[in-house]
């Protein structure tokens, strides 16, 4: 007992649900406005799977995007008197968006425990992405974290004493209640979530910073998405988490993410290039193969992503370059590279693999440093 208190302490390290509900808000707030920018992830070990609650079903890590981003402003009144429900309007690139708002009214609900002044206001959200509109690139991390970080910041005014640590944490873990791979977009470069023997501080409830060394090969990787398909998810990752429950291959997958994750953080440490397309474009691969094998089963690549995977295995060959795929719950391929290979791939990227996007569209991006709060 006495080793936790001082680790709380000290290192915040064993933060639980309690730890993140407020006892009393000594400021009054009356009304303001608050706009937090927050990027997208990509994950190198997919989180695929969860228990109740928003719980991985095994931890995670990825990259922070820079250039994919979700802007929210959330404007809050505080009003006469407080109500049952929660009052807030939403637009989307300014338009009323009444198709969010279920999404947005769970979440809320979710995290009303742990921050129960919600009900005291008229909340406005008002949010755009940088990427195309139904590009297929997923703006729940993006967008969730934003809203949370929003929502924190009018926590934060209510309790000024609040340190940026709990802060950060406190995001993160909300932002897990809206979207789970949104707790990973709080922060950069490399954040890992969910409870992992060897990584310290890691956690189930919110995601913490791989703070293990990095070789300078993995600074600033790039990350350049192609957009294969822009339609609307086939399956939507509520459905697909839900797959992996009683999946004949689920206990060997999970067992593999805590693996790969072992893996990776030698190969952070090394630099070895080599070996980190292996650990990612098995992971890519594993989580589409636990779609293909769930019941129901979904194939959710398309042709084109195979004629990419294809050629990016054909470069790699020819080239001795760097270059790697992964995936999402979906058609589009990122692509990462290390940053000294980017003119070749980049051209590569533009003469051989734009002819297989949808209208030859594809986003460059690269590893960011998290989430920034606006002026
Ligand atoms: C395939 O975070 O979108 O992108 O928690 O239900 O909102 P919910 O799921 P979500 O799942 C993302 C799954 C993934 C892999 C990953 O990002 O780790």
């Amino acid at each position: 007992m006495k080793f936790q208190g001082f680790c709380r302490k000290i290192y915040l390290c064993a933060m639980t649900e309690k730890d993140f509900i407020p006892k009393s808000y000594p400021a009054q707030v009356e009304q303001g406005e608050v706009t937090w920018q927050s990027p997208s992830n990509i994950a190198l070990v997919k989180y695929w799977g969860k228990l109740e609650n928003q719980i991985p079903a095994n931890p995670s890590i990825s990259f922070t995007l820079d250039s994919c981003r979700t802007t929210t402003t959330l404007k809050f009144k505080k009003k006469q008197q407080r109500a049952d429900n929660f009052h807030f309007d939403l637009s989307f690139e300014g338009e009323k968006k009444e198709s969010f708002r279920p999404k947005i009214q769970k979440f809320l609900e979710r995290i009303d425990p742990y921050l129960p002044f919600l009900r005291d206001y008229d909340l406005s959200i008002e949010t755009s992405n940088s990427f195309p509109h139904s590009s297929g690139i997923a703006s729940s991390a993006s967008g969730m974290s934003a809203l949370a970080l929003c929502l924190m910041s009018l926590e934060k005014q209510l309790n000024p004493e609040m340190n940026e640590e709990y802060f950060t944490r406190k995001s993160s873990f909300l932002a897990r209640l809206g979207s789970g791979s949104a707790c990973r977009s709080i922060e950069g470069d490399l954040v890992v979530w969910g409870m992992h023997n060897n990584i310290y501080r890691s956690s189930d409830l919110y995601g913490v910073p791989f703070r293990d060394e990095v070789h300078d090969n993995f600074k600033n990787y790039r990350d350049t998405i192609l957009l294969v398909d822009k339609g609307e998810k086939q399956v939507s990752s509520t459905v697909g988490h839900d797959l992996m429950n009683d999946h004949p291959y689920a206990e060997q997958r999970f067992r593999q993410a805590h693996d790969n994750l072992d893996k990776l953080k030698k190969i952070f440490r090394s630099g070895d290039l080599d070996e980190f397309i292996k650990v990612v474009e098995s992971e890519a691969l594993t989580l589409h193969a636990m779609m293909m094998t769930s019941q129901p089963y979904f194939i959710l690549m398309k042709p084109n992503t195979l004629a990419i995977i294809n050629k990016v295995f054909k470069f790699r060959e020819e080239t001795g370059l760097h270059l790697c795929f992964t995936l999402d719950a979906g058609a589009n391929v990122h692509l990462l590279f290390p940053e000294k290979e980017e003119e070749k791939t980049l051209q590569f990227i533009e003469n051989e693999l734009k002819q297989y996007c949808q209208n030859g569209q594809y986003i460059t991006d690269r590893v960011g440093s998290g989430a920034k709060k606006l002026a």
